[in-house]
């Protein structure tokens, strides 16, 4: 499929069109952000590896029943999915405290939350994505009940496939962020899963290997990355 304009640049991604209104084609950049734009920098081959990633695990997601928005992966950087109307709701899932909820609650991180957290927040830069509730979403018209629903049983599915595909590559599943969109009237996965939307700790050191290290500095953001696409690779027959 080749791609037509360029239809819209994101702080990670650029968006083009293509011949078939159906589709678009993402087109992942190697630029780093964090507290909403106010950190910038570029992560080297983070684009390659988020590309891959994602792609893998949408694929394995796919063959588990949970429809996404990949179609085919183009180059190590290109992807086709299709055109959806996204959902404007950030879905966080946690299982470890750590990040936001340790700041807004006084967790301790590192501490196993009982049962997943779901936590929405509003997609808006300018709001700087306030968390919101059911009742947000609903007096805002941002997604029906009934859509809520469906996000939330396949957040919760999602986080089971996830966590057991990543232990098997020796990785904690402490958090992620899901976004779905509108696809033919049904609502189906999104964005993307990656170390930038993930936090992914050693399962043996606890060392994290995510987006945290560009965050606060902790130095080898690359080798992280790479270190995580690696471990996937490896551990793709186990
Ligand atoms: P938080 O602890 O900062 O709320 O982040 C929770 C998870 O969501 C973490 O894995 C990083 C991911 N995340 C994004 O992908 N995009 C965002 O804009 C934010 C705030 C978090
Ligand atoms: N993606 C967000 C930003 O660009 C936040 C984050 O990942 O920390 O600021």
């Amino acid at each position: 499929m080749k791609e037509t304009q360029q239809m819209y640049e994101g702080k990670a991604k650029k968006v083009f069109a293509t011949e078939d209104e159906k589709y678009v084609i993402v087109n992942y950049k190697d630029d780093a952000t964090a507290f909403n734009g106010k950190k910038k920098g570029t992560i080297a081959s983070k684009g390659v590896i988020n590309n891959r990633m994602s792609n893998y695990l949408f694929q394995m997601l796919e063959k588990n029943g949970v429809e996404t928005h990949f179609v085919e992966e183009l180059d190590e950087r290109r992807t086709v999915v299709k055109k959806v109307e996204i959902v404007p709701v950030e879905v966080i899932v946690r299982n470890i405290a750590a990040g936001g909820i340790c700041k807004r609650l006084g967790l301790t991180e590192g501490m196993k939350l009982c049962a997943p957290v779901v936590e929405y927040c509003y997609k808006s830069d300018e709001l700087d994505d306030p968390m919101i509730n059911d009742d947000h979403i609903k007096v805002m018209d941002l997604a029906t009940e009934e859509e809520m629903k469906t996000i939330r049983e396949m957040t919760l599915k999602i986080n089971g496939l996830l966590q057991e595909r990543l232990l098997k590559a020796d990785l904690i599943l402490v958090d992620f962020k899901l976004e779905f969109g509108r696809f033919d009237g049904k609502i189906i996965l999104a964005d993307e899963i990656s170390p930038d939307t993930c936090r992914l700790w050693d399962v043996h050191t606890m060392a994290k290997l995510d987006k945290d290290r560009f965050r606060r500095d902790l130095g080898d953001v690359e080798e992280a990355y790479q270190e995580v696409m690696r471990r996937l690779m490896e551990s793709d027959n186990k």
